[in-house]
């Protein structure tokens, strides 16, 4: 296999609260588990070609290592920061070390909830951000991220 044919790999990281979907504010959330999204991105990596691995946790530290050990093994990272998107710049300052593409999801529309949602320390350093269309932004963001990788 070429080295253009490579397939890609990517590292979907989902953030605090969100092991609680389903039952976690619905009418925010949807009532999607955490475990349908993933198996939903995991069919839609295999039509994209490319390889997938899923990781959540409630905790920054955690989430920090996990971005550092994707240097090396992922080509890509697809991140629902969740409340750490309005906080962490240590989560900002991991995706900037790797330096792989990131693409930033929200089930909510971040921007039309209260103020503190607005600010997204992830955004600017993302190639997109993708928020707002329940677990449909996880399938796009997929898409965008896939697209991105196997055009570079
Ligand atoms: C969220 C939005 C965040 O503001 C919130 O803290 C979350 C989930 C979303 O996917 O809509 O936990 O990232």
């Amino acid at each position: 296999m070429s080295a253009n044919k490579k397939k890609r790999s990517i590292l979907v990281l989902h953030g605090p609260n969100l092991n609680l979907l389903g039952m976690r504010e619905p009418e925010t959330y949807g009532t999607e588990t955490l475990a349908d999204i993933d198996e939903m991105l995991g069919r839609l990596a295999v039509d994209l070609g490319v390889d997938l691995v899923a990781e959540q946790s409630n905790n920054e530290g955690d989430i920090v290592s996990a971005i550092q050990s994707a240097r090396d093994k992922y080509d890509g990272i697809l991140i629902n920061p969740a409340a750490y998107t309005h906080t962490s710049i240590a989560i900002r300052d991991a995706l900037i070390a790797v330096g792989v593409p990131v693409v930033e999801v929200h089930l909510s529309n971040i921007h039309k909830r209260e103020e503190f949602r607005k600010r997204s320390l992830v955004a600017d350093i993302a190639v997109g951000q993708v928020t707002g269309f329940g677990s449909t932004s996880y399938e796009l963001g997929l898409r965008a991220l896939a697209g991105e990788l196997l055009r570079s």
